[in-house]
């Protein structure tokens, strides 16, 4: 069974956060957010939007795009580090919202690999036989745990959400094959503060792991899809930092136009970084039907994930 994405949607808040914008509080500046990590702008969301009403917003257009009703849907899986509450899930509170019949319902925790480990949940589920339409979410609000006094993580991160539906797609479609890890050893260097709530990271050692882990997650995928570089149309990493992002293609051997950035406009959105990268590249007509993708994050914990796809149903 070829199993694949069935509808797609992203969504972005639409308040922009510009990097002049942390000039007033803190010892930065433009030149050097830009030149270190490029980035430009992010979006946050307001105060009244949490990560369900982005998740919400997004999963409206995927399945409308998947050509089905929301009463088709028969699983509900959100990638977030930043759900609403705990519980009730940003799954749960999707499944009312969306009006989709009392199915099952989960968020998923594997900070910003957490898109690549919900679609592969969802490609188990589907072979099973057992499950046909899997809506499976990125969403998060990072805003909301970002410490702005802190210069080294306060301008990295943004806001935003993006939906997929997965299941049966047609011969020469739907994900190839995938590699997926954890190294707990590296939940040091990048975690939530148990008592500030708010994002605590080492960037050298951060940077450091996501330059290896992005190249070989990505390079296992390609080979075990039977694949050399040339076969890849468009290389979409988790948009962390240009450099990190740079090093990765350059370990894979995939020509600079092939790869997709926004993180110039949308900064680190965990679990919804890769999905609106795709957005955007589909928006510019950059992905086609049938082409080859690989897409690859790495996040907090410390966790991974690459998949290769055939694009289109
Ligand atoms: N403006 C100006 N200077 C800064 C800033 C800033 N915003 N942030 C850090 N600096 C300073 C540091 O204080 C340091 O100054 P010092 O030498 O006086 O001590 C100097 O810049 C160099 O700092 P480094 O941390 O060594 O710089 P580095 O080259 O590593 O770049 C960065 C920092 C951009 C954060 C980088 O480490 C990075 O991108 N790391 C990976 C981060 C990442 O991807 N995290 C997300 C993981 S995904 C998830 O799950 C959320």
């Amino acid at each position: 069974m070829n199993v694949g994405i069935k509808g797609f949607g992203a969504y972005a808040p639409s308040k922009v956060i510009d990097n002049a914008y942390f000039e007033s509080f803190l010892d930065t500046s433009d030149e050097w957010i830009s030149k270190m990590t490029g980035i430009k702008e992010r979006r946050w969301a307001a105060d009244d939007e949490d990560t369900s009403d982005m998740a919400y917003e997004a999963s409206v257009k995927a399945i409308e795009d998947a050509g089905i009703q929301a009463e088709d849907i028969d699983m509900i899986m959100v990638a977030t580090s930043t759900g609403d509450y705990p519980f009730p899930t940003v799954a749960n509170m999707l499944q009312e919202r969306l009006g989709t019949k009392k199915v099952a319902t989960m968020d998923q925790l594997a900070a910003c690999s957490g898109f690549m480990y919900a679609m592969i949940n969802a490609k188990q589920f589907i072979q099973s036989g057992d499950y046909h339409n899997i809506l499976v979410v990125g969403a998060d609000k990072l805003s909301k745990i970002t410490d702005l006094s802190d210069r080294s993580t306060a301008v990295l991160f943004g806001d935003g959400a993006g939906a997929a539906v997965i299941g049966e797609v047609s011969e020469g479609h739907g994900i190839l094959s995938y590699e997926l890890g954890s190294d707990g050893s590296g939940g040091k260097y990048l975690y939530q503060d148990q008592e500030t709530h708010k994002i605590v990271m080492n960037g050298r050692e951060v940077f450091k792991f996501a330059v290896r882990i992005m190249g070989e997650a990505s390079t296992k995928a390609v080979e075990k899809a039977g694949l050399t570089a040339d076969d890849i149309d468009m290389f979409v990493p988790h948009q962390a930092n240009i450099r990190i992002m740079e090093s990765a293609r350059l370990r894979l051997g995939i020509p600079e136009e092939k790869m997709s950035v926004s993180v110039d406009q949308f900064g680190n959105t965990s679990a919804a970084s890769i999905p609106l990268s795709i957005a955007q590249e589909l928006e510019n007509g950059k992905i086609q039907d049938g082409d080859t993708l690989v897409l690859v994050g790495f996040g907090g914990s410390l966790t991974w994930g690459a998949i290769t796809l055939k694009w289109g149903k």
